[in-house]
């Protein structure tokens, strides 16, 4: 497999001793595989099935194929050096209906990628949810359901204590934000539910599944829990005050509904009337946790206005410009991840456990030329300014761990289907044939460099 030379890495600020490098993907848009060994069909099969949701028609089902290719990929991994990889488990592969008991074969899968990693010295950070609900549950109501966090404990138990001796970390919701807004107030994600503010009992089920799985997963043993909350600083289109009230209230929704009930045991203040009447008898107490880290998945800031007065809506976004962007069309603002770091630790100070950043990368789509080189230098100049705002944070005495790459490998990314790349490894859908792009060797360099030196 071809490895091009990567430009050398320009001087990156030394991180602190034991930083962790790594790189993250999720089940659904790697593994395909989505009937073998007993898998039962999740919220995002039945999704992709529907006509019109997915923009190029695709689904999940083979994707990467990275349930037969895993070993595969786990090498490219030890070639790269990443001391850490962060997965999500398929939860209709342990249980096809979203209760009763584990299917043996969906646990000896994750035996086996486990293994492999530890075998090549990556240690695994392990997301329990990553969106593909069994549908199942979402027949009887999912994340509006109150018992779908009951059924989520029992889950999380099951691969405590299944994995637990062997996950160095272990995430229980990844973004529950972008689940709750995409997935059951706008529609643009599975299940497809369009409930705009209707659909706050999902915010709140998210957290208690959050807590109930970090106290299951303790029990059984696991040392480190954290979370990775997608977050973005927000700034208003104007000094204008019903701009700047705006952004206060998309902030408050995007960010803080779910940072301040796990590290407070509160809802902000402003969305706090909208919970009265879902918050039961010491919620808040199971949803706040002891956490072991906090894990921010980062991709760019929002500029937020004041809607018009026939919105819906109480804010709009506005068109953020000034900044180049990736293929995706998302600005690309380093600067705004060391804001956004700055600003969780001013906002939590000592309830904020050390930062994992648990995602971060960018679309960019080329492909191999004629030489199988795949050259995607605006990956690298985005890792690499990214990184800096990280270690510039560091400097700053934010207590960042580390940094893990969206994504590995390219994959199905979710309505865009096949349409954006995200990854470090260029994924030939027609033949899985996996080609380590520039920003691979860069990070390669990177990652030598920065532990050489430890
Ligand atoms: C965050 C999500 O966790 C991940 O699944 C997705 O692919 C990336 N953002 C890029 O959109």
């Amino acid at each position: 497999m071809p490895v091009p030379d990567s430009r050398p890495t320009s001087g990156l600020p030394q991180l602190p001793p034991g930083f962790r490098f790594g790189t993250s993907t999720a089940a659904y848009q790697i593994e395909g595989a989505a009937t073998e060994d007993g898998k039962g069909p999740s919220i995002w099969d039945t999704f992709c099935a529907q006509p019109g949701r997915i923009v190029d028609g695709s689904s999940g089902a083979v994707a990467c194929d990275h349930f037969h290719r895993y070993a595969e990929d786990i090498a490219l991994m030890k070639r790269l050096g990443v001391g850490g990889y962060r997965l999500s488990v398929s939860w209709p592969r342990i249980q096809p209906t979203g209760s009763g008991p584990a299917n043996a074969k969906g646990l000896a899968f994750y035996d086996r990628l486990i293994d492999e990693l530890l075998a090549n010295d990556v240690q695994p950070m392990v997301t329990l949810y990553h969106w593909d609900l069994p549908q199942a549950l979402e027949d009887d109501g999912g994340w509006l359901n109150r018992a779908t966090v009951d059924r989520f404990a029992e889950y999380a138990a099951i691969l405590g204590e299944r994995f637990a001796d062997r996950v160095e970390h272990w995430i229980p919701v990844n973004e529950p934000n972008v689940v709750m807004t995409m997935g059951y107030a706008s529609g643009m994600h599975a299940p497809g539910r369009e409930l705009m503010f209707d659909s706050m009992p999902v915010a709140h089920h998210l957290l208690l599944a959050h807590g109930r799985a970090a106290v299951a997963l303790r029990a059984a043993g696991a040392t480190s829990v954290g979370c990775a909350n997608n977050h973005a600083p927000m700034w208003p289109a104007s000094d204008d005050a019903a701009d700047v009230g705006a952004t206060k209230l998309f902030d408050a929704l995007w960010n803080g509904m779910f940072s301040e009930p796990m590290l407070l045991g509160r809802y902000p203040a402003d969305l706090a009337p909208l919970f009265e009447d879902i918050v039961q008898d010491g919620d808040m107490a199971t949803i706040r946790q002891p956490l072991d880290f906090y894990g921010v998945n980062y991709y760019n800031p929002f500029k937020i206005g004041a809607a018009g007065e026939d919105s819906e809506m109480p804010f709009e976004f506005r068109e953020l410009l000034g900044y180049p962007v990736t293929d995706f069309g998302w600005p690309v603002v380093p600067d705004a991840l060391r804001e956004w770091l700055i600003l969780l630790r001013a906002r939590f100070r000592a309830a904020l456990p050390p930062i994992y950043i648990t995602e971060s990368g960018c679309a960019y789509n080329m492909g191999p030329d004629e030489h199988g080189v795949v050259d995607d230098q605006p990956r690298i100049d985005y890792l690499d300014s990214h990184l800096r705002a990280v270690a510039t944070a560091v400097q700053r005495g934010v207590d960042v761990r580390g940094y893990y790459t969206w994504s590995m490998m390219d994959n199905f990314e979710w309505a865009e289907g096949f349409t954006q790349r995200f990854g470090l490894v260029h994924v030939d859908y027609e033949t899985q044939k996996r080609t380590p792009k520039r920003s691979f060797q860069w990070y390669a360099d990177v990652i030598a460099a920065q532990t050489k030196s430890l």
